[in-house]
């Protein structure tokens, strides 16, 4: 991508560039027809496959032509993807309707890294910042693992509960299941989310007070959910641990509770030792927080090592994304293709298919990550939007979703673009031994993914279903059209590194919509009202008549139906 000069302060209305007028004119035309595109071009495949780090993303059964990405790259272009890109990494306060600075690839910045790579906030040196806390992170991890952190009765910490949401919680929860092979022996995490008792019940089932570690999560420290599952969770200890003989309070609290959060004060006044917090900044997005303290608890899971080797493959992806020229930048391609297919081809939503049951929780951290990010009405001068934004993107593990939803993908009216990820090497090798042969089942897995991307692009004609014998009245309930787009993303190993590469792909594509819209990724307005509302609503449950007046009649018939039906 070309160094972009100047960023650009008020969104560039795509709609007004030269090519998204010729990126109309190719959508009004447009009939993919892959298998031609395959047989006539000998060199597709090659040139639509890229390398980001130890990523190799096929784009070849892509619904894009010469045409098209030479548009797409030119929309990039027009709408300064570059320069605000650059202005990101420098530390300028690009979420400007929270006046903050947008510094996650600051979380990855190497301890040594030369000063013209060192982005500063406010004349800070950030990236010393963070590995100060980096190093506390490591020191108490470390203590957990080696057991010379105990619990008040002096016994060593078996489980350890990251009580967070959103951002608090997505990401960790995906890494640690993703990370699992990892993962140290004898000591397990579990995540506590919800505000529905149901999950705080749950969690802590089974577990013994007097080895249980909890690491309360939150950005703000004012989160509903959060607090008050933490608060559950102190009563919790404090009357688990009442049996064990003559143990302080305060004490208890310091050594089974720790805490992340930008709002330091707000933990002490939790009751947490300010010696137990550990800080990061304003200038880190919930979303984008996984790989600061928020990731404390994988870090418990994995260890330091692996976790810097995490930190390490998201630079090289944040690397990838700086100085990859354009039309071999993967993150900024896979972003304007996204723009092609929602803006232009039509499609409402965005599949993320993984063939690896480690990433069962990858599609819900993304979810946030790119809807948070981009389901946005205004642009980041409070213009409205003038194109579509955001797609839903949703998603599970193949094969299951095989034999779900992907029906609709082969065979439904809308376009579902999707991205399938596999690995070569897998993380927990079987064979199956049946008829005396040996069938290594990794293989078997890894063509569904193959089996599935090729039958997407390339369907089957109705001339082939005949061809197989069929009643001609059923042939029809059997063609598959193919032309539907995916994108295959595989690398060697699911590996922390892999891990931290695959997430920082995805934060960049996500900042690339963002920026062709105009809107500012970084903020998230949108939850706000229903939180309030929450508030206001909670006493007219109790029966406050004030409360309910103040609802709408819809409203006040759900509250009534509750009341009627709680039993206490
Ligand atoms: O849902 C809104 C949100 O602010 C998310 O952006 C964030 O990740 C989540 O709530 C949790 O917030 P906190 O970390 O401050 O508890």
């Amino acid at each position: 991508m070309s160094q972009g000069a100047e960023p650009v302060d008020h969104p560039v209305d795509p709609t007004t560039t030269e090519a998204w007028h010729r990126l109309r004119t190719l959508a009004d035309g447009f009939t993919p027809d892959l298998r031609a595109w395959f047989a006539e071009d000998g060199s597709r495949v090659e040139r639509l496959s890229f390398a980001a780090a130890d990523l190799h993303v096929d784009l070849s059964k892509a619904l894009l032509d010469d045409d098209v990405l030479a548009a797409l790259l030119a929309l990039g272009e027009a709408v300064g993807v570059a320069a605000r890109r650059d202005a990101m990494l420098a530390g300028e306060r690009i979420n400007v309707t929270e006046d903050r600075a947008v510094l996650h690839t600051a979380l990855r910045v190497p301890r040594d890294a030369p000063a013209e790579r060192r982005p500063r906030v406010d004349g800070h040196d950030v990236v010393d910042e963070v590995h100060e806390v980096l190093d506390r992170v490591y020191a108490f991890a470390t203590s957990v693992r080696d057991g010379s952190w105990t619990g008040v009765t002096g016994e060593r910490i078996r489980t350890v509960v990251n009580i967070g949401i959103g951002g608090s919680d997505l990401g960790p929860v995906m890494a640690y299941e993703a990370l699992a092979p990892y993962r140290q022996e004898g000591l397990e995490c579990r995540f506590l989310s919800n505000i529905d008792p149901t999950d705080v019940a749950l969690t802590l089932q089974g577990l013994d007070p007097a080895t249980t570690l909890f690491i309360v999560s939150s950005k703000t420290f004012g989160t509903l959910e959060t607090l008050t599952n933490a608060r559950m969770c102190r009563s919790w200890l404090l009357e688990g641990l009442a049996g064990s003989g003559d143990v302080d309070r305060d004490e208890a609290v310091a050594r089974h509770f720790v805490a992340v959060s930008t709002a330091l004060d707000k933990v002490a006044d939790f009751g947490i030792d300010p010696d137990n917090a550990f800080g990061f900044w304003d200038w880190v997005g919930g979303r984008y927080s996984l790989d600061s303290a928020i990731g404390t608890s994988l870090v418990v899971a994995i260890g330091p090592e692996r976790f810097a080797e995490l930190l390490a493959g998201f630079h090289t992806m944040d690397e990838h994304f700086r100085t990859a020229p354009a039309a071999e930048n993967v993150p900024l391609l896979m972003g304007l293709l996204n723009v092609w297919y929602s803006d232009f081809l039509g499609a409402q939503t965005h599949a993320v298919l993984p063939y690896s049951q480690l990433l069962h929780r990858f599609p819900a951290y993304l979810q946030q990550l790119t809807m948070e990010s981009n389901g946005k009405g205004v642009r980041w001068d409070g213009s409205p939007v003038v194109t579509d934004t955001g797609e839903v993107f949703w998603g599970e593990p193949g094969t299951n979703g095989q034999h779900a939803f992907y029906q609709l993908i082969h065979q439904g009216t809308r376009l579902v673009p999707a991205d399938f990820l596999a690995f070569a090497e897998p993380s927990y090798p079987r064979t199956d031994t049946h008829d005396s042969r040996s069938v290594d089942v990794h293989e078997l897995f890894l063509a569904n993914f193959l089996a599935q991307t090729r039958a997407l692009a390339f369907g089957k004609t109705a001339d082939e279903v005949r061809a197989e014998g069929t009643e001609e009245s059923v042939v029809p309930a059997r063609v598959f059209t193919g032309n539907r787009p995916t994108t295959s993303i595989m690398a060697p190993a699911l590996t922390p590194s892999v891990l931290g590469q695959l997430v920082a792909l995805y934060e960049h594509v996500t900042f690339t919509q963002g920026v062709v819209w105009g809107i500012d990724s970084f903020d998230q307005w949108g939850v706000e009202l229903g939180k309030k509302l929450a508030l206001e609503v909670g006493p007219a449950l109790d029966g406050d008549a004030d409360a309910l007046a103040a609802q709408d009649a819809s409203t006040q018939a759900l509250i009534a139906y509750y009341r009627e039906h709680r039993s206490r």
